[in-house]
């Protein structure tokens, strides 16, 4: 555990020590809140789901708050019960809405948000969301409101977690949207360039990339060079007698459009850009990402019953674990290099 010993809001920098403390010791919390916040996400109902009724299991009083900080801020909130939830697991989006607060990214409306908490009750958070939701959870666990952290983002891009909540849900969708791509790109003997979501990770693109078969892959943390990762590979793959391409580029490196001229004007062969857009944070969350949502809720709750806060519960190997928040945010995730270099090998 780490023990703070300063914070500057501006600067969103905290200082920890070291030290042996749990936030809330040998605290029984009885009502708790449960907000998303950031980008919605698949599977994001499923674990709002699970958080409210092993809340009830347990005789705790559990309020869903709207819109994310935003709502806290408002107290834009409701008392929720077992029906609460009923008939959202299979839901896509989030019931309770969300939002990215400017507001809660001040140490006033932090504070706002502190004294709503204390007026209702509420004695701890759990908060589903990705990084930017972890931070304002760090806030008010920092503010003596103990808060668990779900990572709920389809970039899959928080580090202690090896598959965020919604990421195998986006990929399926991005899946099926390029199998459509490619049907059209197929009859017309053209090559697509697909722009996938991701932010700056390329979490997506890659993994995608290699289940649609495309022939390069782009994304942020690989440099490349258009010549030798697309034109010479186009061209290599011609050779062969193939003749339609799918090009997988990540939101972080984006300009599809220009790249598709560009690949038509040096290959000559005619090329289209599809950016897939929020098409891919929508719909139905996927089996893993409902049972991975399920997990994590639970555990969320089953921290924060015994007043330990200020943690984010992931998935590691399988396994659900939990770290400090401060801790997980600090982590860094690379991406899987040997993924990356197979794809490089059997797409051609
Ligand atoms: O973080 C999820 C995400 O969908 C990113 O992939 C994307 O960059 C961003 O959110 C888009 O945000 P907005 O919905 O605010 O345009």
């Amino acid at each position: 555990m780490l023990k703070l010993l300063s914070f500057d809001f501006e600067g969103q920098k905290a200082y920890y020590i070291a030290c042996n403390i749990s936030i809330l010791e040998d605290k029984i919390l009885k009502t708790i809140g449960v907000l998303t916040s950031g980008g919605d996400a698949p599977g994001m109902n499923a674990a709002v789901r699970a958080v409210v009724r092993t809340a009830c299991v347990n005789e705790m009083t559990v309020y869903g708050i709207n819109r994310g900080f935003s709502g806290l801020i408002n107290g834009d909130l409701e008392q929720m019960n077992l029906r609460s939830v009923s008939d959202i697991i299979h839901r896509g989006g989030t019931t309770l809405h969300t939002a990215r607060s400017k507001e809660f990214r001040t140490q006033e409306g932090v504070q706002t948000a502190i004294d709503v908490c204390h007026d209702i009750g509420i004695e701890g958070i759990v908060v589903i969301g990705g990084d930017g939701s972890f931070r304002g959870a760090r806030d008010l666990s920092l503010g003596g409101i103990p808060c668990v952290g779900v990572p709920a983002t389809i970039d899959n891009d928080i580090s202690c977690c090896d598959s965020t909540i919604g990421y195998d849900t986006c990929l399926n969708t991005i899946m099926e949207m390029v199998d459509r791509v490619r049907d059209t790109t197929e009859s017309h003997d053209r090559c697509s360039v697909v722009e996938v979501m991701g932010r700056s990770a390329g979490y997506l693109a890659l993994n995608a990339g290699i289940a649609v078969g495309a022939t390069s892959i782009l994304i942020p943390e690989v440099s490349y060079d258009v010549e030798i990762n697309i034109i010479e590979r186009i061209r290599r793959t011609q050779k062969t007698g193939k003749r339609h391409f799918i090009i997988i580029v990540a939101e972080g490196i984006g300009g599809v459009e220009e790249l598709a001229k560009n690949i038509e004007a040096k290959t000559q062969v005619e090329t289209r850009s599809v950016v897939l857009g929020h098409v891919q944070r929508g719909g139905s969350p996927t089996v893993r990402d409902r049972v991975l949502a399920s997990q994590m809720g639970y555990k969320a709750v089953q921290l924060l019953m015994d007043g330990t806060g200020n943690r984010v519960v992931a998935m590691q190997k399988g396994e659900i674990v939990d770290f400090d928040i401060y801790e997980a945010l600090n982590m860094k995730k690379s991406i899987d290099s040997n993924l990356y270099k197979m794809a490089h090998e059997i797409s051609i």
